[in-house]
């Protein structure tokens, strides 16, 4: 089963969309959600979890240590493995330090910025890349995985290990940009790509479904404006299942249809 990416901008609703994604496949089996972006500090409020006691990062020993190996492999010096990983991951042996689990629902943080001053985020593409190509997905079993903000992450190599990208886009000229660039970048790989519309009414949907269009992007699905997400969202509580409307089951559907 698939290991979908969700990019947007920022704000766009990539993590809100990562929640709706994660607890309405849950009904159907078991998944992970792998959080990428070392700023997103509200993704496990959103799921309603608790942070695993780990990342990623910090059970293979810090990010020094990550920052070392890669520059030793940079020098072409020899190291005792490739890549970060021994052997292929599964969901049900990851190390349990790492994965917050509740019910069906696993949470893992790759890492996140705890200093001042600690250096650039290269250590942590390293590890989701290396960590999204060795994770097997076994029938009934999904990882979704929450980005950063834009795009960069796609020079990163972390596409590789997906099976496709879901693109978040909102009311905002940035986002169009981003979706079309976004679609250029991923036409040139396998992967496959799902456009998602937040945060619109009726009137705001086709107008930016067409200016999608136009760049030659369609449009796979939509989320409505809903006040009860944004309320939820700021006041830090867990997403649940009615806040986003009705169409969310047609939503996932498509979703899983595609990505499948
Ligand atoms: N469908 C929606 N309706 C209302 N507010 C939304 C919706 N989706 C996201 N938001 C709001 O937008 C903001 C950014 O959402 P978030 O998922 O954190 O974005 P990102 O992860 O892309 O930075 C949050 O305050 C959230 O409440
Ligand atoms: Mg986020």
């Amino acid at each position: 089963m698939p290991k979908v990416i969700v990019c947007g901008r920022g704000g766009s609703g990539k993590s809100t969309l990562v929640t709706i994604l994660a607890k309405s496949l849950s009904k159907r089996g078991k998944v992970l959600v792998v959080d990428t972006d070392e700023s997103n500090l509200g993704l496990s409020r959103m799921l309603g979890q608790n942070q695993p006691e780990m990342s990623l990062m910090n059970s293979l020993g810090g990010k020094s240590v990550v920052r070392e190996k890669l520059l030793a492999s940079l020098k072409g010096e020899k190291t005792e493995q490739e890549g970060f990983f021994r052997e292929d991951l599964y969901l049900d042996t990851l190390p349990s330090e790492c994965v917050g689990w509740n019910g069906t629902i696993g949470n893992l943080r790759i890492g996140k910025i705890e200093h001042s001053n600690e250096g650039c985020a290269c250590p942590m593409g390293s590890i989701t890349r290396s960590f999204l190509k060795d994770l097997k997905v076994k029938e009934n079993e999904w990882v979704i995985t929450d980005t950063e903000a834009g795009v960069e992450h796609f020079g990163r190599g972390i596409l590789e290990g997906a099976d496709g990208i879901i693109m978040v886009v909102d009311t905002s000229y940035e986002s169009i940009l981003l979706a079309e660039k976004a679609k250029n970048l991923v036409d040139e790989t396998n992967k496959k790509f799902f456009v998602v519309l937040n945060k619109v009414d009726d009137e705001v949907e086709s107008t930016l479904r067409n200016e999608l269009s136009a760049r030659g992007v369609e449009t796979g699905g939509v989320i409505k404006y809903s006040p009860d997400i944004n309320k939820a969202n700021f006041l830090g509580k867990s997403l649940e299942t009615g806040m986003q409307g009705e169409n969310v089951d047609e939503l996932v559907s498509n979703i899983i249809n595609v990505m499948s």
